[in-house]
């Protein structure tokens, strides 16, 4: 099999098909089903696109989400901690994944996995409440979230500002559709575009179909 680096800890694995696979951080486990390949000693994760929207970004064309190995990443929308797995393989037992979840029943499955990833730390708190968690976290050199809400854009500008470092990067996937249903996707991505751009340099936007549909990642950095 061909195996190409995408960024540190991630890579392409060609085999008649391409596939993004992240580089295991703790051997033998699986997260949510992905397939695991061992090639040449080392273990690679299945990254797949339709379940998670960084992979689709990557899919799309995205060449680097900005996130690398000793990095220390908040991440809003954590859910059972699908994608924030594969972050976990990218920043490994250097960094660490601040994830943070509203909802308990994700969350505890959030518990469980932090307890086999030494470098999660879940936080069941509302993204929106910082001053719940602003104790828990240091400044941080990335910010990714995903949590699919109306106000999502005041939420990463509010976490922005708090956590992270001058000059870093961060990305946001928007689900078009879950802000304002009564709005056209295109609308609702140059709304939020507009708001993120009031504190924020807009790096690019990368659609996420036919991967995740009505979905955009947005890629910024701090000035
Ligand atoms: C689309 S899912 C996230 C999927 C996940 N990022 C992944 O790729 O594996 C959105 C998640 O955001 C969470 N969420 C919604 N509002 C939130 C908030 N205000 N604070 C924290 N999490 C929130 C939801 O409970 C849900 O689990």
């Amino acid at each position: 099999m061909e195996i190409k680096r995408a960024i540190d800890n991630v890579y392409w694995l060609y085999n008649g098909t391409k596939k993004l696979a992240s580089l295991n951080l703790v051997k033998d486990q699986t997260v949510y089903g992905e397939r695991l390949f061992n090639i040449a000693g080392r273990q690679y994760r299945e990254w797949i696109p339709s379940r998670s929207k960084i992979a689709a970004a990557f899919y799309n064309g995205l060449r680097d989400i900005g996130i690398k190995p000793g990095y220390n990443v908040l991440y809003l929308g954590a859910s059972s901690g699908t994608t924030v797995s594969h972050v976990s393989d990218i920043v490994s037992e250097k960094g660490a994944v601040y994830a943070v979840e509203i909802s308990e029943e994700m969350g505890s499955r959030l518990v469980l996995l932090a307890e086999k990833r030494r470098n999660i730390f879940p936080i069941i708190e509302d993204a929106n409440k910082i001053d719940n968690y602003k104790t828990m976290v240091p400044k941080c050199d990335f910010l990714y979230e995903d949590v699919a809400q109306r106000n999502q854009a005041e939420i990463f500008l509010k976490n922005a500002d708090a956590f992270l470092k001058k000059g870093a990067s961060g990305a946001i996937a928007i689900k078009a559709r879950s802000i304002d249903v009564s709005k056209s996707s295109r609308s609702v991505i140059e709304e939020t575009l507009k708001t993120l751009r009031t504190r924020l340099e807009i790096v690019t936007s990368i659609d996420l179909r036919p991967y995740q549909r009505d979905h955009a990642l947005i890629l910024v950095r701090k000035k």
